[in-house]
């Protein structure tokens, strides 16, 4: 990945393919990432929309690997916690392999999360005391989407909430400007595909939520 064009790379695709084949990548190279090709999904983020376009948003990047294992050591047993119970219930040969899948690949970002190159918090200012979840995670879809553009994994986690003050702290954020998510940003080792998805006929209704006939 020595020659990468910033400027060109992601350019091509296609937005709804895009859409279609972006889901969580969790398994991800320890190789780094160009800071360019971080500001360019940073950027992608910095064009979403935003209630009255207040673009509460900020992204912090950590990279350095002290820092990022700093991370990964409070994350891993708040997920090993998180798990628990969806793993004693995986033991039942009724659960859906798609679900056990997941909870594997949740898992290995869990105990491998230290070694993926870039940890990217996305962090807002707050309106009237409350967090703005609504305004900052279509930045987050943004980058994911910009991140499958350009052939980068990676994956949205809000996990790291359960020592989020702590972290924000870390972070050095003011007290009005919590983080919300928090996105693990590599090399994929896997490979990008359609999500497994209910069909959109299972949540599309028209006219109201009760069936109506579409003709
Ligand atoms: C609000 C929200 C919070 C999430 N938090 C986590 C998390 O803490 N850890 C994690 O591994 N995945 C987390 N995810 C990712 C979901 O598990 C993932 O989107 C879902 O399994 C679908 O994955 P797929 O796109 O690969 O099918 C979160 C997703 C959302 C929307």
């Amino acid at each position: 990945m020595a020659d990468i064009d910033i400027e060109t790379i992601g350019e091509q695709i296609p937005l709804l393919e895009g859409i279609r084949t972006t889901r969580a990548i969790r398994r991800l190279l320890p190789d780094p990432v160009p800071r360019e090709l971080i500001r360019k999904v940073c950027e992608a983020g910095s064009l979403a929309p935003s209630g009255g376009n207040r673009q509460p948003w900020r992204f912090i990047a950590v990279t350095d690997a002290a820092r990022r294992k700093w991370v990964a050591d409070r994350y891993r047993p708040a997920f090993r916690e998180y798990i628990a119970a969806g793993q004693k219930a995986a033991r039942d040969p009724a659960f859906p392999e798609s679900s056990r899948r997941m909870q594997r690949a949740a898992l290995h970002l869990a105990d491998h999360l230290h070694e993926a190159p870039v940890l990217l918090f996305v962090a807002g200012w707050t309106r009237r005391g409350q967090p703005q979840l609504q305004a900052l995670m279509p930045a987050v879809q943004n980058i994911l989407l910009a991140c499958r553009a350009v052939g980068l994994g990676a994956s949205l986690t809000t996990l790291h909430r359960s020592f989020g003050e702590e972290c924000d702290r870390w972070l050095e954020l003011p007290e009005n400007c919590p983080t919300c998510a928090l996105i693990p940003i590599g090399w994929p080792r896997g490979r990008y595909g359609r999500p497994p998805r209910k069909s959109v006929d299972e949540c599309l209704s028209w006219e109201t939520f009760q069936n109506a006939p579409d003709s």
